[in-house]
């Protein structure tokens, strides 16, 4: 990218301008009051210095409205940061239904990237331009920080358990991704690059790359375990359909109501007891899944949803 002197980064996501606009704000009232507070400070001092000649008869002892005053404009302030603020945090903790899923597993020290649709990059993510998409993120190891400044994208990456991030680029490129938590030797080399491209280039640049789409390696992983033959869905099976997973509440055997996710599968298949569907014996062994092989296993699942989950599937235009 350019190398000319840059205060801040670009800015290539939705939301990027907006944020940088309540920063600036806030930065300006914070930088208002400091120098308010010290021309004050300076004024006052220099005004009544020992032995300076202005008028010290008639001290003050009170006054309502000036109290009131300012007491009421920093509370004004304050909550129009706050509402601003949480304004932006919903929008940017929100992904849109119809975003696009792409799994990262992050682990010491490479971003291993998975586009739904199947091709595997290590250090790389390629999206396409104008497209929500949303992230999913799980380590292998550590912690780390999966951090995209010119998207406006920070989010901690922890082992065992999921988060997610959204963003919809708006400028074709190529951008910095750095783990932003120090995770070890090489936590400084632990960068990468998400490639926006535009939609028809990536279009055919997954038309070229032809991998086999994560539902596909999914399914290849659900066959070679054999899961079906306790979850094909007969009565008399010893686990709970798959089908349609994602679209109903579950009662578990202690009585928990959930509905299942994510988190949940990964849960039942590397640690099946911990919460067993009320109605079944605790009788699945543990598999020893990798991160990758249990998102390719339920984007495998979500295809045998009647419906999509989240419509998290590519635009008509973009899938193959
Ligand atoms: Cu991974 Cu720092």
């Amino acid at each position: 990218m350019e190398h000319e002197f840059q205060l801040f980064p670009e800015q290539a996501s939705s939301y990027a301008a907006k944020l940088d606009w309540l920063y600036y704000s806030l930065v300006g009232v914070a930088v208002f009051f400091t120098f308010l507070i010290c021309v004050l400070i300076l004024t006052f001092a220099i005004k009544y210095r020992r032995g300076s000649r202005a008028s010290r008869g008639n001290p003050s002892n009170g006054n309502l409205k000036l109290e009131f005053t300012w007491a009421l404009i920093p509370f004004v302030i304050m909550m129009i940061s706050f509402g601003w603020g949480t304004r932006l945090f919903m929008e940017i903790n929100r992904p849109p239904a119809d975003a696009i899923d792409m799994y990262v597993v992050a682990k010491q020290w490479m971003w291993k990237c998975q586009n739904q649709n199947g091709k595997g990059e290590i250090n790389e993510l390629h999206v396409p331009v104008e497209t929500p998409i949303r992230v999913t993120l799980i380590s292998e190891d550590v912690i780390h920080s999966f951090f995209v400044p010119a998207f406006r994208v920070k989010q901690d990456v922890l082992p065992g358990r999921y988060t997610s991030i959204w963003f919809r680029p708006t400028k074709p490129g190529t951008y910095h991704l750095f783990c932003a938590e120090y995770c070890g030797t090489s936590h400084a080399a632990m960068r990468g690059k998400i490639v926006v491209m535009e939609r028809h280039e990536y279009a055919a640049w997954l038309e070229r790359e032809g991998t086999t789409p994560a539902s596909v390696q999914g399914r290849l992983l659900f066959e070679r375990f054999k899961c079906g033959d306790c979850h094909g869905g007969d009565t008399s099976d010893d686990g709970p359909m798959l089908s349609g997973l994602f679209h109903r509440t579950e009662t578990m055997r202690d009585g928990e109501r959930l509905e299942p996710d994510l988190g949940y599968v990964r849960q039942s298949i590397l640690e099946p007891q911990a919460r067993v569907v009320a109605g079944y014996q605790p009788v699945m062994p543990a598999f020893q899944l990798s991160e990758e092989q249990i998102f390719q296993l339920v984007a495998y699942l979500e295809t045998l949803s009647a419906q999509p989950l989240k419509s998290n599937t590519l635009p008509e235009e973009l899938s193959r």
